[in-house]
């Protein structure tokens, strides 16, 4: 079975990635600074698989560091999560995530080159359809404007590939843009790990849930949404993962630039994840409704077509299961990956 590199394999998305590829048979390399995760996470993996992953902390933007993880392992494949992530902060700080989300991703490209690895897999967002493009979003619809500095560097990586692809004819290459993540393994063990005050909703939610914060803002009831709340497409990161297996097989007989929308293609509004959340877990969520939050658009959410047709993939999970698996990692682990048992 081929062996896959995970840059930023000890985060969110690409621990859940891992266990879900060792448990298809792959082999795990995975790369990480822990700049936003720590390698708990890597271990709580090999314990949910009973499998082991050859974990090197590195910096992706060091070339030398690369070579040498090309050297050691025969990969066949890489898939690209290092990235800083945080909206807000990359308006308030632009140049260090244009020069740390470029940087990782021209320095995987040129020690891929150097090192004969030809198939990579680029995490990549729904942010990249800006603000102009109608729902669902498709595709084959243009990239838009962006309304952040993180948005930015996810269009201009997609450039960065989509040029590299055509200046190399062997090179295959496929951009997965994500719609919203949530929720976390069933069993517990690994889970979303925000530092600091959640940025995003989910973590925020079960932070409120667990009584780590007083109470969620929701931010704008006045949109022109079924409830006046925005509309996301949440997908279950187990899910996610899943679609991340396949387009591994996907990636590995095929050359040229794909771009794949993961998502379930179904919105669902503010309140109704805090409603199902209480609902399913028998909880309270303490919330307000503030303002608006600069930037947000009123909804936005897959068409999920062309994963299901050329993927062979599809979404299993219910809004339900994010809601439940979300709050029992939470529970078991109020203080994330610090203080583990
Ligand atoms: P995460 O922060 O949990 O994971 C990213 C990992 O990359 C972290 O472990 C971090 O330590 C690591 N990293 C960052 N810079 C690095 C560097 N220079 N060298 C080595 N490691 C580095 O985030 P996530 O939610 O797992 O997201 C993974 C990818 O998916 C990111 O690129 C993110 O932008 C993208 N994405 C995430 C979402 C989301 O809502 N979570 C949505 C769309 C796209
Ligand atoms: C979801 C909804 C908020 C927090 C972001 C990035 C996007 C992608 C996913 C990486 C919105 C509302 C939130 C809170 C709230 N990431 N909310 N109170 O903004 O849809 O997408 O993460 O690529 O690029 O922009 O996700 O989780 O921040 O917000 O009411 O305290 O929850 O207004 O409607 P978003 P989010």
């Amino acid at each position: 079975m081929a062996t896959i590199l995970l840059a930023g394999g000890a985060g969110y998305i690409g621990s859940h990635t891992a266990v879900e590829l060792l448990n298809a048979g792959y082999d795990v390399v995975a790369a990480d600074n822990f700049s936003n995760s720590s390698p708990e996470s890597i271990r709580r993996v090999e314990e949910i698989t009973g499998k082991p992953v050859k974990l090197y902390e590195a910096d992706i933007r060091d070339n030398a560091k690369l070579a040498q993880i090309f050297r050691e392992n025969s990969i066949d494949a890489v898939i690209h999560f290092a990235g800083l992530k945080a909206v807000g902060e990359s308006v308030a700080k632009p140049l260090k995530y244009y020069r740390n989300n470029i940087d990782t991703t021209l320095s995987l490209l040129e020690t891929m080159q150097e090192a004969g690895v030809r198939n990579i897999i680029f995490s990549s967002s729904a942010t990249v359809y800006g603000e102009e493009n109608p729902v669902p979003y498709l595709e084959t619809m243009q990239r838009g404007v962006c309304t952040n500095p993180y948005g930015w560097t996810k269009a201009m990586m997609e450039q960065i590939f989509e040029d590299a692809a055509k200046a190399d004819p062997m090179l295959s290459v496929i951009l997965l843009r994500y719609f919203n993540p949530i929720g976390a393994h069933p069993s517990g063990r690994i889970g979303e790990d925000p530092l600091g005050i959640p940025n995003n909703l989910m973590p925020y939610v079960t932070q409120v849930a667990v009584g780590k914060r007083e109470f969620l803002t929701i931010f704008g009831n006045d949109y022109p949404t079924k409830d006046g709340t925005c509309m996301r497409d949440y997908i279950h990161v187990v899910d996610l993962a899943k679609g991340h297996v396949k387009a591994v097989a996907y990636v590995l007989g095929h050359s040229g630039t794909e771009v794949f929308n993961l998502g379930t293609g179904t919105p669902y509004s503010v309140n109704d994840i805090v409603n199902t959340f209480e609902r399913v877990n028998g909880v309270k969520v303490a919330h307000v409704y503030g303002d608006r939050r600069a930037g947000d658009l009123p909804e936005f959410y897959a068409n999920a077509d062309k994963a299901a047709a050329l993927l062979d993939w599809k979404t299993e999970k219910t809004l339900e299961d994010m809601c439940r698996d979300a709050w029992n990692w939470q529970k078991q682990n109020p203080d994330g990956y610090r203080n583990p048992d």
